[in-house]
């Protein structure tokens, strides 16, 4: 008898995900020795765009990204896993190749693991920097305060009537609007506190949860002083472990992490595709919300 041979993986049909492939994009993640982070996976498929490929023999995914959009200027993709059971048979390449076209000629960025940044490079996306990530149980040092007051700012939870500042703050910093990004943060962070000297919003990061972890994220601060005092603050709130991933110019926080604990961990490649910059102020940029977001 005939039997049809199975379509090559690199053929198979590109989809949209949304949030009904929650716990199959968290099995993927699995599948890659990622946390699972089904808030995470569902903030991004609210705040972006999905894309994916179902597995032939109704094993769930084979592969997954997403793609969160900031106007014309900027687009940012994240979370590109293959099921490892299909890895090196181009299915990366093809949706990678799926991406950058659906972009229409958006510049593009991305976090790009070790493992990633070959192919990222063969498509032609070009190193910007590098982000270091940080993670272990914070031990507080009793300079908080410290912290604070050489930056004379205070710190206190993010209200409800923050948000419209906060917006507002993050746009200069991060370059472009994430307004539909940010809206979600109340919901999705377990903490948000802002900072604030002289009357006016300073600062603002929020903590959100990741396996057994608390992730640091976003970490938008004038100086590296009220990124400690955001940091600290939200410490206090939490007996996980903490992880973040920081800009590596941000060398001063980076140690401050170490002196508390922290111990430095893997590091990703920051990369853009279609522009040699990224909008924004990155001196007030400590951290991403999550790399898959920018
Ligand atoms: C990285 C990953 C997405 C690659 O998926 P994939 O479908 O195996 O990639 P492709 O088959 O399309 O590979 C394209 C090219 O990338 C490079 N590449 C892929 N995997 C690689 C690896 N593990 N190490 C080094 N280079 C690699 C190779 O040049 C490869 O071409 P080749 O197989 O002809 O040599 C996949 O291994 C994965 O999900 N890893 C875990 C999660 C992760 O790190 N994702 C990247 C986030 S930035």
């Amino acid at each position: 008898m005939h039997r049809p041979q199975p379509r090559p993986l690199a053929e198979l049909p590109i989809r949209r995900l949304t949030r009904e492939d929650l716990v199959a994009c968290a099995d993927l993640c699995e599948d890659r020795g990622w946390p699972r982070d089904e808030p995470r996976w569902g903030l991004l498929l609210s705040a972006g765009t999905g894309y994916g490929i179902d597995d032939p023999d109704g094993k769930g995914l084979v592969a997954a990204c997403v793609v969160t959009s900031y106007g014309p200027r900027l687009a940012a993709i994240g979370m590109l896993l293959v099921a490892g059971r299909h890895t090196r048979q181009g299915v990366a390449r093809r949706l990678m190749e799926h991406v950058i076209e659906a972009a229409d000629g958006t510049p593009l960025s991305l976090y790009a693991t070790a493992q990633g940044q070959p192919l990222y490079e063969q498509l032609g996306f070009g190193l910007l920097g590098w982000s270091n990530r940080v993670g272990g149980q914070f031990r507080p040092r009793g300079d908080a305060h410290g912290a604070a007051a050489s930056a004379s700012v205070t710190t206190r939870p993010a209200a409800a009537d923050d948000l419209r500042t906060m917006i507002r703050l993050d746009h200069t910093v991060f370059g472009t609007d994430r307004t539909h990004v940010l809206a979600r943060l109340p919901a999705f962070s377990d903490r948000l506190r802002v900072a604030e000297a002289d009357g006016e919003l300073v600062g603002y990061a929020a903590l959100w949860p990741s396996g057994n972890a608390h992730v640091v994220g976003p970490l938008i601060a004038r100086d590296t002083a009220t990124a400690k005092a955001l940091v600290a603050s939200l410490a206090a709130t939490t007996d996980r472990p903490l992880r973040a991933d920081i800009d590596a110019r941000h060398k001063e926080l980076l140690g401050w992490f170490e002196e508390h604990g922290l111990e430095p961990g893997s590091r990703t490649a920051v990369m853009t595709y279609g522009s040699h910059d990224l909008p924004g102020d990155w001196t007030r940029r400590f951290a991403p919300l999550t790399v898959a977001t920018g």
